[in-house]
């Protein structure tokens, strides 16, 4: 029978110190604008003007303005095929057996395996040049210095960002959400204003607005669903006209039904009304372009562990603009321009809102995987995902009992797939594939208000990355077919 398992350092810095450590900014500055950068053909439009009414189109909106789906799919598959058992030795932990088995990890909605690149790169930096950053005048300190701002500038290139210095490290998507309601909101959200978000949210940007609108009176409203997960736009306009928003806050991409939102049509208009707009990208900077130009959003967050980074580190990307105005979030060493007794002055964006001493080795890592993937290609990747995506569908929709939750069509989403076989609670679900080597997730994956709107307590989610083939997708649905068979379905 089955188990049921669920149920500061402060700178001490020397005017010596100060000007050393500005010119060795001043120099890797100058450095890394000569760096090569994810190439981001600027050819790819005519941007597609989509109405929001037609949820069938969505997919194309995001795929960076292609007229037609013929024409993303050319695009995004590129001239060479994607070798994905080239891309498989770059990940060792894709050697591991487990219960038998070679591990088929699909679970990197939760978070991603590690390529050996970045690995090694951790490795070398506590092995060569660990030191801490912007304080010491010594060679590693340098080193360690470039890399970090390196890499910051890396994360830039990638989401087309105007500057490096739009880029804020933060130690993941949630700590970026709680940092612009707990700066920009308390700043600019009152009593009876309004916060507009979706019933697809992430708890991650859910709790910090409800924190917020508890503390100063504001209220949020929610965009609906239809039954095929995607957004009612009616709601949003409604909500977005009934006056008083303050902000928009949502998802790119459901880690749940893998849906891809038009965020550009809704930043094009929220802004209409005067109202920024932040976007929750940790499902979507990591598999498909990303562009904050092209979105126009405001606020854009990210986390490196679901890209190939480590863990602890991600990213807030928020306009120059934006970051001017925000108080600092964090007070400590690093942030400050001058201390005094009873009041102290700020740096500029980004180092105000990095106070103390942050994920040095992270975010080194993050820059290594920003190379990874860029070298792959994100639109190579948002192709390879995608077909894996349809032939998952294809595989799984055939097995007896199955709900399969979003889209119907796998062309048009996110490598997420969420199911239910009968009544088969998912947990005992995964604890079957994980005696066949398979990783998948069970439960809410925090996202308990979508759950209830699909009117389930749980499902089990198998999610794609760079690293996954068909043959693992075969594996999976054998093996939802065993349970089938278990619980007789
Ligand atoms: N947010 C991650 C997920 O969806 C942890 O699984």
């Amino acid at each position: 029978m089955l188990r049921r398992r669920w149920v500061g350092a402060s700178s001490s810095t020397s005017p010596k110190a100060t000007s050393h450590a500005v010119a060795a900014i001043a120099s890797y500055r100058k450095a890394r604008n000569r760096l090569p950068g994810l190439a981001v053909p600027k050819s790819t439009t005519p941007t597609t003007k989509l109405p929001l009414t037609f949820p069938g189109q969505l997919a194309q909106s995001t795929v960076r303005g292609y007229a037609t789906q013929k024409q993303a799919t050319a695009y995004i598959h590129g001239k060479e095929p994607y070798d994905v058992e080239k891309v498989r030795h770059d990940f060792p932990i894709l050697k591991r057996i487990i219960n038998g088995k070679p591990l088929a990890y699909l679970d990197s909605a939760a978070t991603t395996q590690k390529p050996r690149d970045v690995i090694d790169e951790l490795t070398r930096f506590y092995n060569e040049y660990n030191a801490n950053v912007h304080r010491g005048v010594y060679k590693i300190s340098e080193e360690a210095t470039a890399a970090y701002e390196e890499a910051r500038a890396k994360i830039a290139r990638l989401i087309n960002a105007s500057s490096p210095s739009e880029i804020i490290f933060v130690r993941g998507t949630t700590e970026a959400i709680n940092l612009v309601a707990q700066s920009w909101g308390r700043t600019n959200i009152g009593l009876g204003d309004g916060i507009i978000l979706t019933e697809m949210e992430h708890h991650s940007n859910i709790v910090p607005w409800q924190l917020l609108a508890k503390e100063r009176g504001a209220h949020l409203k929610y965009v609906g669903l239809t039954d095929d997960g995607h957004l009612i736009h009616d709601d949003f306009r409604l909500h977005l006209e009934s006056g008083g928003i303050k902000l928009v806050t949502m998802t790119h991409v459901s880690n749940v039904l893998g849906t891809i939102n038009p965020v550009r049509e809704y930043v094009r208009e929220a802004h209409k009304q005067g109202c920024p707009v932040l976007v929750d990208a940790a499902q979507s900077v990591p598999h498909i372009p990303v562009d904050v130009r092209d979105l126009d959003c405001d606020f854009l967050a990210f986390s490196g562990h679901k890209m190939c980074g480590p863990t602890g580190i991600g990213v807030l990307f928020a306009k120059k603009t934006q970051l001017e105005e925000m108080p600092p979030y964090h007070g400590g060493g690093e942030m400050i321009r001058e201390v005094h007794l009873y009041e102290s002055t700020w740096k500029d964006s980004p180092y105000k809102f990095e106070a103390g001493t942050t994920n040095i080795a992270g975010a080194i890592g993050l820059g290594k995987a920003v190379d990874y993937v860029s070298e792959l290609g994100l639109r190579n990747i948002q192709g390879h995902e995608r077909e894996l995506t349809e032939y998952a569908h294809d595989r799984l929709g055939k097995v007896k009992g199955i709900r399969i939750y979003g889209p119907e069509n796998p062309g048009t989403k996110a490598g997420v797939i969420s199911f239910n076989l009968g009544d088969v609670h998912a947990h005992d679900m995964a604890t079957l594939l994980d005696e066949d080597g398979i990783a998948v997730r069970s439960g809410h994956h925090c996202a308990q208000p979508l759950m209830e709107r699909l009117g389930v307590s749980s499902t089990t989610r198998a999610s794609v990355y760079v690293y996954n083939n068909e043959e693992e997708i075969d594996r999976l649905a054998e093996s939802v077919k065993r349970a089938g068979r278990i619980f007789k379905i």
